[in-house]
């Protein structure tokens, strides 16, 4: 109801990676405590949002698309007045380095004020009468409804926000719920939110998924599903909605992509451009490069550098200068990378680089995998973290035949340089994948560019421009005209 209340039920305790010593060892700090609402309480939220949407009749579905855009202006410059706040939150709450921290924040404000340019030029298209065979019509662009957003903890500003705001000036209104890592650096915002929007049309949600989320989704009412996460994630939620046809799903999945070396590929390009894909923010991005396929003629060569460059990247603490290596905030994450390194060293595999895959509390050393092949988990099983598998292979065919039998499909990086081989690669791989990057590692930016995945990777395809078409519908106004 538009209020800030003080909280006083249940809470959790919110954790950093960043850990402390504690008799019993290395400890992750608790930095903070969130409320943990139960689904009763989730569901007053949800219902906030139905009332404000009011079935299309509201005050926001109904506002004129300008004043929409006046609300989220409002609001931009309140989260400027955060930013200190919020970077300091992204180092301490899932690790970030103090230079990707800002680059989220600042990222995330010119992916807001992009969004308006972006549906100013859509509303000026949508105000054309077209006229054709005797029919004048006009094609305008409306809400579905309420929309529920859940971002990951990798981007827990900027991908949550890459929905929730698209959703939110389209005239939906909004449930969301913080990324479990990133669930703090939403509170500084609370205020913005409060003093920008009339009540009822963002409503945010914390706690268990399964009582809060679930609730929401059995209940029926949520209209759009806005996720980036797991599949598995996904399709739980997605199967507890009693009418799923009725669900519109925009879903950010899981990715696996490829890097395929060819061996005239230029080398110190190639290894800069697969240690910042495979390894900034540790790996944990859904476009990381999770797996290198090496022709076997220039295997050593790129063995020898891309092992030198890891072993220059510096861990630390996330605001300390020159950090590239930093604690992971999932606290069951090492042990899992350790198993899928194990896996693979089981399977004939083994680590090429010295320390590679140590664990110092949550901090896991990289570890170069060689040479991973289909028996191994490493092959199609997405790391999330600073593990780099290599797949030498000899025939281009045997590459494509990698990127064609994935079940995932976000990104594909091809470096080389013998034209007719690429164009090969890439008229092969097209239809497999959402982009196809040259002589560079597999990016979302820049956020005009459309980012979606074919496969198990995506469902609708987001951007600055696609998102505003992702979170509304088209009808038709027409009449004759003879
Ligand atoms: O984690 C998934 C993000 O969409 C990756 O975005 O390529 O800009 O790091 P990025």
């Amino acid at each position: 109801d538009g209020k800030l209340l003080i909280w006083e039920g249940d809470l959790a305790p919110v954790r950093s990676p960043v850990c402390v010593k504690t008799e019993k060892g290395l400890e992750q700090k608790v930095i903070g405590a969130t409320p943990l609402l139960t689904s009763k309480e989730s569901l007053a939220a949800l219902d906030a949002a139905v009332r404000a949407y009011d079935l299309g009749r509201g005050v926001w579905p109904t506002m004129r698309v300008a004043e929409r855009i006046e609300h989220v202006e409002r609001f931009i410059v309140h989260m400027q007045e955060k930013r200190q706040q919020v970077v300091n939150l992204l180092m301490w709450e899932i690790g970030k380095t103090q230079k990707d921290a800002e680059k989220e924040f600042d990222r995330t404000k010119d992916y807001l004020v992009d969004t308006i340019h972006a549906l100013k030029e859509l509303d000026r298209n949508s105000a054309r009468f077209v006229q054709e065979q005797g029919i004048l019509g006009q094609v305008r662009r409306v809400p579905f409804g309420v929309a529920l957003c859940m971002g990951p903890y990798n981007y827990p500003l900027n991908e949550t926000f890459s929905t929730l705001f698209p959703a939110l000036i389209m005239g939906n209104t909004v449930v969301f719920k913080p990324a479990k890592f990133g669930v703090l650096l939403i509170r500084p915002l609370l205020e913005a939110f409060r003093d920008s929007f009339p009540p009822g049309v963002i409503n945010i949600i914390y706690g268990r998924g399964r009582e809060t989320v679930g609730a929401l989704m059995e209940s029926g009412k949520v209209d759009v599903f806005a996720f980036i996460g797991t599949n598995q994630g996904a399709s739980e939620l997605k199967k507890m909605h009693p009418k799923p046809h009725r669900l519109k799903a925009v879903l950010g999945l899981d990715a696996k992509n490829p890097a395929i070396i060819l061996e005239d590929a230029d080398l110190e390009n190639t290894v800069n451009e697969c240690i910042v894909g495979s390894l900034s923010f540790n790996g944990q991005r859904c476009t990381a490069l999770k797996a290198l396929l090496v022709h076997k003629k220039i295997l050593g060569a790129f063995l020898e550098k891309f092992i030198a460059a890891v072993g220059k990247l510096k861990p630390g603490l996330p605001w300390e200068p020159g950090v590239a290596l930093t604690p992971l905030p999932e606290p069951g994450k090492p042990a899992y990378l350790k198993g899928l390194v194990d896996d693979a060293l089981q399977h004939g595999a083994q680590v090429l680089n010295p320390n590679g895959g140590e664990i110092h509390g949550s901090f896991f050393y990289p570890a170069v995998v060689s040479p991973v092949n289909a028996k191994m988990r490493l092959y199609y099983e997405e790391q999330f973290g600073p593990v780099i598998p290599i797949i030498p292979f000899e025939d281009d065919d045997e590459a494509i035949r990698y990127v064609v039998d994935s079940p995932f499909g976000q990104q594909l990086s091809l470096f080389g340089k013998d034209p007719k081989r690429i164009a090969h690669l890439i008229d092969s791989c097209a239809n497999q994948v959402g982009r196809i990057n040259l002589n560079t590692q597999c990016q979302r930016g820049p956020d005009t560019f459309p980012f979606s995945g074919r496969k198990d990777s995506a469902e609708g395809t987001l951007s600055v421009a696609d998102a505003l078409r992702v979170f509304s519908i088209r009808t038709i106004v027409a009449t004759k005209t003879t």
